[in-house]
């Protein structure tokens, strides 16, 4: 999950890479670094650790000195470390034995390590720890004495892995390279001049055409244009297409972090979600690209992702199974593609992702395409790979979520998928369409709940609450039926922002051996479920903790006064749809959390080790 941005036209490109690579840093920011062929058709580079704002002061630190750093052909690059560690060294660009070549790449090369000594074999000597560097020799080698596109179809031949890749050459000074097998790779072009990046949305603003490189292609761009050919060497033509992505440099909107800002745009989101959504004639249902008949015999619905994508599928299985009953599993992507594989009759598969370019998903989406499964894509990015790939596919509107820890995308997920299990339901034949606007009257009120109870609780958690557990190392959480998945989420929000570690478990299974951990020093944090039978087991393991002298903090709803009169810190709901008690409790848990956090003087936004968007595996 690095990021890679390149321009070729006639402007300095510094400033706009850099813009372009700020825009991406959310994707990967422990080191960044810039290159570009000067006027005297020199490499000029520069590159440290840390993010954005270091490269820039070191950029400005080096005015005025020897090299200049304003050609009009230039990369950039900010890196999520895969190998080696994050430093200056292993910062990208990296080069040939001379300088004379500079490549960025996201992505990994997987046989790095035999190429590196057969290259060293070969005399070539190597600085950094990192696999990209073998890629920069590797054209070292094979621009001596062959075309640019014959030096690009040897080195590929050579290299294995995933990578998007950006190369200057001082003996190609007029053009840049690009070249994408699996890690996303996009165009953005006008008459003049062409931009390169990880993501559209790098460029957005500057050109209002796209071309999406397809997987195993490269680009040989020069000022006059682009050539696209493919691994066999034969020109192809990708469709220009006109770009839909805006840039709006909103940023925090006076709020400290954009997680917060995140947490508080989450009812406008719900809205937004079930306006694009609102009728089943709308735009957005028509993008799933379902047939009636398909939807009328469909056996079973599967839902892959990863992380808190994962989790909301497994708060879908409920919508699904309850509302459109049509049996439902959730998998993780990572474990899925290693899985045998039964191409299931009567089946559609949802990808969720909310950035739409996560590696182990979009491997998934892929397996299940090469197998001809119907795939949607439920994801947040109009231009990621998914929405691209997938068969069909389900755009949440919660706009470009920054902070690396998913709220407002998770929100939408689930709103949408609310939406989804009905107008399958209707479909069906099961609910009429009063049914499917009474769901988005429930998603409006939830929305509603979700933002009070942070205004209801917001004072005594940041006085109170939050300093009274924030120095606690270890927590359980627990949920049961489907308030597991989102206890699932709740800990995944703790242990990414605020580092601290948290073991979570159906609650049925407390006395199956968790248990054992309770103590005063491991506090328990139970969230509740509005389903009459699965309460009652809950308040019966709210009493398990309590016998053993456990410490409780408990989400519940406001008639559960047994549960309630259990705690010793206690988060109170109003009723809602039994099935929309995890997105009513979502800001409030994210809000706890996000104050434990700040007292930790996290770097809540971006967290040590993570990156926004996973795009290796
Ligand atoms: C959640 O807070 C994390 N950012 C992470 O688990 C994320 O949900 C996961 O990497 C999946 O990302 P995606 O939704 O973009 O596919």
């Amino acid at each position: 999950m690095c990021s890679v941005v390149g321009y070729n036209g006639p402007r300095p490109c510094r400033q706009m890479i850099l813009e372009g690579l700020s825009r991406l840093e959310y994707r990967g920011y422990d080191s960044s670094g810039f290159a570009c062929i000067d006027s005297t058709s020199k490499i000029a580079q520069v590159k440290t650790q840390g993010g954005i704002e270091q490269l820039s002061l070191k950029i400005a630190a080096q005015q005025g000195q020897k090299q200049e750093l304003n050609g009009a052909i230039g990369i950039g690059h900010t890196r999520w470390s895969t190998h080696g560690v994050s430093s200056d060294i292993n910062a990208h660009p990296h080069f040939d034995c001379h300088k004379t070549t500079a490549v960025v790449h996201n992505g990994i090369i997987e046989n790095f390590v035999f190429l590196k000594e057969k290259l060293q074999l070969l005399g070539h000597h190597f600085i950094s720890q990192t696999d990209t560097e073998v890629v920069a020799h590797l054209f070292e080698d094979e621009l001596k004495n062959q075309s640019l596109e014959k030096a690009v179809l040897s080195v590929v031949t050579k290299i294995q892995g995933a990578y998007a890749l950006l190369v200057i050459s001082e003996k190609y000074p007029d053009y840049l390279i690009a070249i994408r097998k699996s890690s996303p790779l996009c165009l953005g072009v006008s008459s003049t001049e062409t931009f390169v990046a990880s993501d559209v949305s790098a460029f957005a603003g500057q050109v209002d055409q796209v071309v999406f490189l397809p997987d195993e292609s490269f680009a040989i761009i020069s000022k006059s244009g682009y050539h696209v050919y493919n691994f066999f060497g034969e020109r192809i033509y990708p469709p220009v297409q006109k770009s839909t992505c805006t840039w709006t440099a909103e940023g925090k909107a006076g709020y400290a972090h954009y997680m917060l800002k995140e947490i508080y745009e989450q009812k406008r989101v719900i809205i937004d979600t079930v306006n694009f959504l609102r009728s089943h004639k709308s735009a957005g249902m028509q993008q799933l690209n379902v047939s009636h008949e398909l939807i009328q015999e469909l056996k079973n619905i599967h839902f892959i992702g990863c992380g808190t994508s994962w989790h909301a599928g497994m708060i879908g299985e409920y919508f699904m199974q309850e509302i459109a009953q049509v049996s439902t599993q959730s998998f993780l992507a990572s474990e899925f593609r290693y899985k045998k594989f039964f191409p299931y009759p009567r089946t559609v598969t949802i990808i969720i992702s909310q950035s739409g370019e996560t590696a182990d998903s979009l491997e998934a989406l892929r397996l299940l395409t090469a197998s001809e499964q119907p795939t949607i894509a439920l994801a947040n990015v109009a231009s990621s790979s998914m929405v691209r790939e997938a068969d069909g596919f389900l755009l949440t509107q919660a706009g470009q979520e920054i902070a690396v820890a998913s709220t407002k995308a998770f929100t939408a997920q689930v709103a949408a998928l609310y939406l989804l299990a009905h107008w399958i339901a209707y479909i069906k034949g099961l609910v009429t369409t009063q049914a499917i606007a009474r769901a988005e009257e429930e998603l409006f009120v939830a929305g509603e709940i979700l933002e009070n109870s942070i205004e209801r609780y917001k004072f005594d958690i940041i006085t109170r609450i939050a300093p009274q557990y924030a120095h606690y190392k270890n927590f359980i959480f627990l949920g049961r039926h489907i308030s597991f998945p989102f206890a699932l989420e709740a800990a995944l929000k703790l242990k990414e922002i605020a580092y601290i570690f948290v073991d979570c478990y159906p609650a049925g299974e407390l006395k199956h051996g968790p248990l054992a951990l309770i103590d005063a020093q491991t506090p328990v944090v139970l969230f509740s479920c509005l389903d009459e039978t699965i309460y009652k087991k809950l308040y019966g393991n709210a009493q398990e903790v309590k016998a053993r002298s456990g410490h409780l903090i408990v989400f519940a709803f406001e008639h559960q006064k047994d549960l309630i009169a259990l705690a010793d810190t206690v988060f109170i709901f109003p009723k809602v749809n039994p099935l929309l008690a995890p997105l009513v409790m979502t800001g409030l848990v994210q809000f706890f959390v996000y104050q434990i956090a700040t007292l930790l003087e996290r770097p809540i936004d971006r967290p040590r080790n993570l990156a926004k968007s996973v795009t290796v595996e």
